[in-house]
């Protein structure tokens, strides 16, 4: 008998820095998942990756005094490295300034712009850069980044933006149909409580400051800002555009895991392009919890990490 597809992803990880504990536990689970799955049966593919545009990038990359790949290269190498040491058997391993992913990005972006679904208006707000995040007024705590605490500035542009606000009620629909399309349960309540209950705001999908990423087509003064860039590797890593008949094997994914700060772009914003664009949804996102370090999560932008391998090295 055929064996029946099964196609699981963890995040695509910024190569800002070498890949710390937090990304080998994600790495870790899936990998463990994909075997078991493999037992099971199944035909598993494993797609892992990194997602290397943006301003945080272009900063780390002059910081150091290099171009973004230059910089980016040794820490890919280095990611491969520790999954080698630890038998990870990814299927792909998408870099998202491969050429192949580009005319993805391309192809998805033109599309939905040929829909009226993207469509140019001006954006302003307070830019939070180490979390490459927009907030509105309300948002700020005492005038600083909900998030991490540091100072935001002042920004506006023209974008194009994404009609999120018009997939509200799927959304709903969508987590109501499919109880575990997000999991855990509370995870999906924090979703509905917290960002659909009020309605969604349209996404601004492009920046004409970014200068290191995906140019819109269309608009090559545009640059397509993180989401619709990142979350398309996981597209790319079975093949899309290059293998059709693997990409239709393979798609849609059976499991995204991701790190609980990230469900949102998973299970909203991604869900909402995949509908836009008339492809299937994932069957479901699993999100877990952090690895801290002392009450904070361990992370590269707190600077506050453990690296893999000198564990292993010891154990
Ligand atoms: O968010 N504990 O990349 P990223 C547990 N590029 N897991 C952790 C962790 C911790 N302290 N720190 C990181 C991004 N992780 C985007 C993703 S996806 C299309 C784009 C793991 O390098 C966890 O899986 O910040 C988390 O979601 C991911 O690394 C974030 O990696
Ligand atoms: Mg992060």
């Amino acid at each position: 008998m055929e064996k029946k597809p099964y196609y699981i992803t963890t995040p695509i990880y910024y190569p800002s820095d070498n890949l710390h504990l937090g990304h080998t536990y994600t790495t870790i689970v899936a990998d463990t998942v994909k075997r078991y799955k493999q037992l099971q049966g199944y035909d598993a593919f494993f797609t892992t990756g990194t997602d290397e545009h943006g301003q945080k990038l272009l900063e780390a990359a002059q910081k150091a005094g290099k171009e973004p790949l230059e910089y980016i290269d040794p820490i890919v190498d280095s990611a491969k490295g520790l999954w080698k040491k630890l038998d990870i058997r990814y299927d792909a391993f998408v870099r998202s300034t491969s050429d192949a992913h580009a005319k993805n990005v391309q192809k998805i972006f033109q599309k939905l712009y040929d829909k009226g679904e993207i469509y140019k208006a001006s954006y302003s707000g307070n830019y939070c850069t180490p979390c490459e995040s927009f907030w509105t007024d309300a948002q700020l705590v005492e005038g600083n980044c909900p998030d991490c605490g540091r100072p935001t500035h002042k920004h506006e542009e023209e974008s194009y933006f994404f009609r999120l606000s018009k997939y509200r009620d799927k959304l709903l629909q969508l987590y109501e149909d499919n109880p575990d399309f997000i999991r855990p349960a509370a995870r999906k309540n924090e979703m509905i409580n917290n960002f659909l209950a009020e309605g969604l705001e349209d996404l601004s999908v492009s920046r004409e400051t970014l200068k290191w990423g995906i140019k819109v087509p269309f608009d090559p003064k545009h640059t397509i800002y993180v989401w619709i860039d990142a979350l398309s590797c996981y597209l790319t890593g079975i093949g899309m555009g290059q293998d059709e008949a693997q990409f239709a094997r393979y798609w849609p994914a059976d499991l995204h895991l991701v790190g609980k700060e990230i469900v949102r772009f998973h299970t909203i914003i991604w869900p909402a392009i995949l509908m836009a664009a008339d492809l299937p949804l994932p069957k479901s996102v699993f999100a877990h919890g952090w690895i801290l370090f002392d009450q904070d999560k361990m992370s590269k932008s707190k600077g506050n990490i453990m690296y893999a391998e000198p564990i292993i090295d010891l154990y």
